[in-house]
């Protein structure tokens, strides 16, 4: 039953107008009375019971944007069960509410935890906790089986789709009634996530399609089998190749790749933006005899999911390194960038592009025999270990007897068991296209730990699920109507890369969204700023892909290059499941 209190009445009276809304005070919304008339009423979500008694709320103020907000916390059971889960929202003050909800993704395996990244956007924004704990921490890896051998499936379903979902389903009829606004009122609705994040946001746009208007998507973590495990694959190839590389070679290699192919797009500003010409025109066997030097180094790393107890993070040793490339360091590196192929020979999944660090590949000094080893990334181990075996560890203790057609069947067995829950790759996206959502999915192109073709995979199989009798051409004009990929040059997992810190990074995606969404500007690029070197404060103009960039005659230029653009392209035949 909706409880009604006179404060809240007056607030919703004052309301009955959007324009009388903008006069009333932060202060006198932000009541529990006026949050517990606002709950959606039992039985209109279907699913979902709001209970009144854990309304909070209460005036704060938002350090980053120095703003007040209204924090609210409410939860909610599944009908017919009893465990709680907690939502939380912040309510920017009605002057400047613009009626716009925004949800944030996390990372690794964590969901977001703050509800007020959408103030400067003058949007509510919400968090939840899933129901197992993720507003204080906990992340789904540490509650993902029950012992060993059981699947704890509530928390994968939740933190897969369910919880974000449902903070969205509950969050938007929350906002209309919070400010007074009528019933069928727009709410601009918004997502902005990457990498696990970015997986979350196609898992909300695969199923709530409704829900939503804009998403901005980074290097989405998703095709999780394939994804997880193939952070094991570059290990693999050091095993199977036996050779373990000492850091700096492989350092010295990457290097050597970007001095090589810098110049292919026209300009020398250490930054491969044809990591496609790279590939077709530079040969990694050139590097071979290059010297190398590193100084001794004690380096932090920190891990995958760095905040927790299975933290992933070492604390290395490296003595100094002097040497010269070798055949067989780059003998491994190019089977790294080759991807994984089963021993038949059939392609099972995609790698880095050439010019990508080798996170995944990096090796461990043993300073007792003075010999580089394996060193199991966390990323991949702790996901075979956990999430396929189902045993609670954090970390594979050995890939002795691992070979590529292992990876190939962890692969297989994770996409079937994750299938409807963490693969997050359904290719059909009607429903959102077809209630007005927009994407906009960007990729850096030297990503080492996301591989950018996995990006460029997924929009190939929207292309071809979503218009199926169109020629490849005809169905990218459509589709770029309304899903965009952007591929940014140079950059690494959802930020700048160190090694070619002279490459652009777009920093205003939600303003070009909210451009897109609210006046119907569709854009033809994305502004991308350089924040280092000697080309320090240019806005490069990224391209859509399959459109690639080229230094012409003092400017950027978006080129077609249909050979530049295959090498994007995979298929996966090592799997009789269609890989989407
Ligand atoms: C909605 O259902 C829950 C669980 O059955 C109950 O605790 C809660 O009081 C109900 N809310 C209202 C407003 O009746
Ligand atoms: C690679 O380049 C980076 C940055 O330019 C530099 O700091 C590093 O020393 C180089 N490493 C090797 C092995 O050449
Ligand atoms: C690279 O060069 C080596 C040695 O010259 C040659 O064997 C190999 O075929 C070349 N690779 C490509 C892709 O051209
Ligand atoms: C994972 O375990 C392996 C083997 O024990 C170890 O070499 C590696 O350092 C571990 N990785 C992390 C990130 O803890
Ligand atoms: C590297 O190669 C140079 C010649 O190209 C040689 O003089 C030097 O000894 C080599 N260094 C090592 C560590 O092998
Ligand atoms: C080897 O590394 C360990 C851990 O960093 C350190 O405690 C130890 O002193 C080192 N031993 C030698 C011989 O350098
Ligand atoms: C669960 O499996 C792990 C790894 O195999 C093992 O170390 C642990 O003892 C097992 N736990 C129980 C309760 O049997
Ligand atoms: C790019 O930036 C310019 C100003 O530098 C601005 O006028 C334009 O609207 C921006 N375009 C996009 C797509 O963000």
């Amino acid at each position: 039953m909706r409880q009604y209190s006179r404060a809240a009445a007056a607030a919703v009276a004052l309301a009955a107008t959007a324009k009388a809304t903008n006069t009333a005070s932060l202060s006198s919304l932000c009541t529990v009375a006026n949050v517990q008339a606002a709950l959606p009423a039992n039985g209109t979500l279907l699913g979902i019971d709001l209970l009144p008694s854990t309304v909070t709320a209460e005036t704060s103020s938002d350090q980053q944007s120095g703003s007040d907000y209204c924090a609210v916390s409410v939860s909610y059971v599944h009908t017919g069960t009893t465990d709680e889960i907690v939502l939380n929202y912040g309510f920017p003050s009605p002057a400047d509410f613009s009626n716009r909800f925004y949800v944030a993704g996390g990372f690794g395996y964590s969901l977001g935890t703050s509800s007020t990244g959408g103030l400067e956007y003058g949007a509510v924004g919400g968090a939840t906790d899933a129901g197992y704990g993720a507003l204080t921490g906990t992340t789904v890896d540490e509650v993902n089986i029950k012992g060993n051998g059981t699947i704890n499936w509530d928390p994968i379903f939740m933190f897969a789709y369910q919880a974000l979902g449902e903070l969205t389903t509950v969050g938007k009829p929350l906002t209309r009634a919070f400010y007074g606004l009528d019933s069928d009122a727009k709410i601009y609705t918004y997502y902005e996530g990457c990498s696990d994040g970015g997986r979350q946001g196609m898992s909300q746009i695969q199923r709530y399609g409704a829900e939503y208007d804009g998403a901005i998507i980074g290097a989405p973590a998703f095709r999780y089998g394939q994804q997880q495990v193939n952070h094991l694959f570059s290990s693999v190839v050091e095993q199977t190749l036996d050779y373990y590389p000492p850091t700096c070679e492989m350092e010295k290699i990457v290097n050597a790749t970007i001095a090589g192919c810098d110049a292919l797009d026209g300009r020398v500003d250490g930054v491969i933006s044809r990591s496609d010409l790279c590939q077709l025109e530079f040969n990694l066997t050139s590097i071979i005899g290059e010297s190398y030097y590193c100084a001794a180094e004690t380096s932090a790393s920190l891990g995958f999911n760095f905040n927790k107890r299975n933290d992933g993070s070492s604390v290395s040793t490296t003595p100094a390194q002097r040497g010269n490339v070798t055949a067989k360091g780059v003998e491994v590196a190019q089977k790294i960038y080759d991807g994984l192929f089963s021993s038949a020979g059939e392609r099972a999944y995609l790698s880095y592009r050439i010019g990508a660090e080798f996170t995944d590949g990096e090796t461990a000094y043993d300073n007792t025999t003075g010999t580089w080893g394996v060193d199991i990334p966390s990323t991949g181990g702790e996901f075979v270990g956990r999430f396929i075996e189902l045993q609670d560890v954090d970390n594979l203790s050995t890939l002795e007897g691992v070979t590529y057609d292992t990876l190939i069947e962890w692969m297989n067995e994770a996409m079937v068991l994750y299938m409807d829950t963490l693969q997050t790759t359904l290719p059909d996206l009607t429903t959102f296209e077809s209630t007005g959502g927009k994407i906009i999915h960007y990729h850096g192109e030297s990503d080492p730990s996301v591989p950018t073709a996995s990006s460029v995979h997924y929009w190939q199989s929207v292309a071809r699920t979503m218009y199926p009798s169109l020629s490849t051409a005809d169905a990218l004009e459509k589709l770029k109507t309304w899903y965009q990929l952007y591929l940014v040059p140079g950059a690494a997992h959802c930020g700048r890369n160190t090694l070619q810190p002279d490459g652009p990074f777009p920093e205003d995606n939600m303003e070009t969204m909210i451009q897109w969404i609210e006046n119907g500007v569709q854009p033809a690029w994305l502004n991308a700023t350089v924040d280092a070197g000697q080309y320090d404060g240019e806005v490069q103009q990224l391209c859509q892909f399959p459109k690639r960039p080229l230094w012409k005659n003092g400017a950027w230029e978006c080129e077609t290059d249909a050979e530049g653009a295959e090498t994007f392209y995979y298929n996966f035949p090592a799997f009789k499941t269609p890989v989407f």
